[in-house]
């Protein structure tokens, strides 16, 4: 068997603090309902079970809480303390470092981390804890970052939206528990306030990255994410936008992809 090479290890969040994980929980925005909707109805329809679910690289839990009225277990995991803190004072109920037992999980998402992920290593161990039939759904709202001095190869793989994410039948030891003809691309559109784009920007690496090489420049007047906001409410002006109602159409592209076990 060919080993995996290792991606580089993600260590912005990683290394997050508690503060960091909390502003991040409440700057990041959730993902579109239609978006959980279209999941769970993919998971029903597929002949999906309702018991487990489990969040790979969960954060603060912003898709295992939406998706948790829908089950009976939802299981969170995440590298990242100041994550984790802010996924406990959410409500997340306690820390264990339980291994998860292999064919429990009916449905395993992650949102807006599997670019940091090494895939070959994670689609075994997905094969291993899904039951058969269960779903796996990998989703992002890429990013419109441009800091490209700050950029990790995971945020370019983000920005192009999946277009090279490894599958199980693509990675160097294809894993045939799932099922090819199963894979499902979905794409979508969203519309985001330019007053809403700095904080949400304040939430990415790249700018994490930015404000630890210029701390004193951090959550300042010359903050990148406000000189870009800025930036971006005057190229609107400029072409006859009306102050207050600058909207950037399309921004946040999103994607998600689904496959499933072998039943
Ligand atoms: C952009 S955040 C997304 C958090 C959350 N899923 C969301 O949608 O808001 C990326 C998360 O991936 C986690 N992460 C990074 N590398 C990871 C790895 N190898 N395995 C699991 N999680 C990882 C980070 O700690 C971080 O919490």
């Amino acid at each position: 068997m060919s080993e995996p090479v290792a991606p580089p290890q993600e260590k912005t969040f990683r290394k997050f603090s508690h503060q960091q994980g909390a502003e991040y929980a409440q700057h990041r925005r959730d993902y579109h309902p239609k978006l959980y909707q279209t999941l769970v109805d993919h998971h029903t329809s597929t002949g999906g079970q309702f018991d487990t679910l489990l969040d790979v690289g969960c954060g603060p839990g912003l898709a295992a809480r939406a998706l948790a009225p829908h089950f009976r277990h939802v299981i969170g995991i995440d590298p990242s303390e100041g994550m984790l803190n802010s996924a406990i004072e959410l409500g997340g109920e306690s820390a264990s470092s339980e291994p998860i037992p292999d064919g429990s999980v009916d449905l395993l998402v992650v949102s807006t981390a599997a670019h940091w992920f090494n895939m070959p290593l994670f689609w075994a161990r997905a094969a291993q804890v899904l039951k058969p039939g269960g779903t796996v759904a990998l989703w992002t709202n890429g990013s419109i970052i441009r800091l490209d001095d700050y950029m990790e190869p995971g945020n370019r793989h983000n920005r192009e939206l999946y277009v090279n994410m490894q599958l199980p039948w693509t990675v160097p030891d294809p894993v045939t528990e799932f099922d090819k003809e199963s894979f499902v691309r979905k794409e979508w559109g969203t519309d985001t306030p330019v007053s809403d784009l700095e904080k949400v920007m304040a939430t990415t690496s790249p700018v994490a990255r930015w404000r630890e090489a210029h701390p004193d420049a951090a959550n300042t007047e010359e903050d990148i994410t406000r000189t870009m906001r800025r930036e971006i409410e005057k190229a609107m002006h400029d072409a006859g936008v009306e102050e207050g109602k600058e909207l950037l159409s399309g921004t946040a592209a999103a994607v998600m992809l689904i496959v499933k076990k072998k039943a």
